[in-house]
């Protein structure tokens, strides 16, 4: 079978909230919010008819509740799909939503189906992270993994003691600068084309969710003093790390033949794909190997990659990948131009459909860019990383 290529038509969010009752979702069911992402999409792309797309995928972390009942399916006869839609869930932690957006990619590809939807949702408040996980006791008994390896934050602990030469103070001036960037990509108009806005019930009553809740005005000094609740004198604060949130984000992809037919002008293909594992204790390395294996997938070098969205679940792990690339910090022009999951948030499965949406609408425009790159750790020690190639190019 031969491959086809697949392009990305379009993609939009949700905003994202504060995971909790203090957020503007906590009274908002998560497959409502899938829900509103995939009308958006139908909404913005006409020459689409509901009955044309074929597969519905969506990534979430646990699998219950509003997130339960095979969210790909519930989700598109919610939204008006047709009935001849299928439609499944898929988890990879923090890269389900991409992982939905290369399954149904591979699906295109190989002929499964021509249009699909790809999304990712993650009510944090309503799922706390791991809150009603058994894992097998195995893991630790047989000193598998140590306990670090079940709580992110460790996770990004380890790391600053691997490699000691990023300090506290170096997590917290990469974090100033994502939040500076966030704030001039709200202040640019250039964020909120990328959120559907949704009318949601808070204790205030009912407001317009249409911007991110986290993002806030950061100075070193306010980050200087933030606690390190993953260690005594650690080196993680609620400032470096990325929080726990509430969003749903999606992507509408199709054959590049479906796109020329249906006379729809795609911003960019998808060039190749790696997932890697990497030790569970020091799960921020996994962005590394992925993205090497993503790069020889697709006969590519770092030099040919002109943007990179890579998901910030924690600086340290964001930095070590700077690193690792030759990427200059605190910001290097390539990386995260509107800032990260630092300032936006990081509602886990709703993350990688948020990557690529914002990769989509910088390939718009920049056209003297032909490659750009999506990347993300994984709880438990894995690395995700796509390779886009921007059409306009
Ligand atoms: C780090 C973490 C525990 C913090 O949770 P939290 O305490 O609920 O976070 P908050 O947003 O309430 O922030 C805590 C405090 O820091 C302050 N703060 C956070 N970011 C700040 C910033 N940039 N500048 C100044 N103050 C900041 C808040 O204002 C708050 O202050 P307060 O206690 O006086 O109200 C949580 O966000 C977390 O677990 N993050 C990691 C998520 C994760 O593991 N995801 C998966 C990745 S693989």
């Amino acid at each position: 079978m031969k491959a086809r290529d697949v392009v990305v038509v379009d993609g939009i969010r949700t905003a994202f909230g504060k995971a909790g009752e203090k957020g503007f979702f906590w009274n908002t069911r998560a497959d409502d919010m899938a829900v509103r992402v995939i009308r958006e999409l139908m909404r913005r792309n006409p020459k689409v008819k509901p009955e044309m797309v074929e597969e519905n995928v969506w990534g979430a972390t646990t699998q219950e509740g509003d997130q339960g009942l095979t969210l790909g399916r519930t989700s598109a006869l919610l939204a008006g799909l047709a009935d001849s839609c299928s439609g499944f869930s898929v988890d990879r932690m923090c890269a389900g939503g991409l992982t939905a957006v290369t399954t149904a990619a591979s699906e295109v590809a190989l002929g499964a189906c021509d249009i699909a939807i790809a999304g990712g949702v993650e009510h944090m408040g309503h799922h706390p992270m791991g809150a009603t996980a058994s894992p097998n006791p195995r893991f630790l008994t047989d000193k598998l993994v140590s306990e670090d390896a079940l709580v992110m934050g460790k996770t990004a602990e380890n790391l600053h003691d691997l490699f000691p030469e990023i300090t506290k103070e170096m997590a917290d001036e990469y974090s100033l600068h994502c939040q500076l960037k966030t704030a001039k990509g709200y202040e640019d108009g250039k964020i909120q084309k990328m959120i559907v806005p949704m009318t949601v019930y808070t204790k205030e009553g009912w407001i317009v969710a249409d911007r991110d809740q986290q993002p806030r005005p950061t100075t070193m000094e306010g980050l200087a003093g933030l606690k390190t609740p993953f260690r005594v004198q650690g080196n993680v604060t609620p400032g470096n790390a990325s929080g726990l949130n509430d969003g749903a984000s999606g992507v509408l992809l199709m054959s590049a033949e479906k796109a020329a037919e249906l006379g729809i002008k795609p911003v960019m293909r998808l060039k190749g794909y790696a997932y890697a594992g990497v030790k569970p204790e020091i799960m921020g390395y996994g962005p590394i190997p992925a993205t090497k294996k993503a790069l020889k997938n697709t006969g590519l070098s770092i030099d040919d990659i002109g943007l990179i969205e890579l998901n910030e679940a924690f600086a340290v792990q964001a930095i070590i990948f700077m690193k690792e690339f030759g990427l200059k910090f605190p910001t290097d022009e390539r990386l995260n131009r509107l800032g990260g999951a630092i300032a936006f948030g990081h509602p886990l499965a709703a993350s990688g459909p948020r990557l690529v949406i914002h990769l989509l609408n910088q390939f718009a425009e920049r056209p003297d860019v032909r490659y750009g790159m999506t990347s993300m750790c994984v709880g438990l020690g894995q690395g995700a990383t796509a390779i886009w190639e921007n059409i306009s190019h």
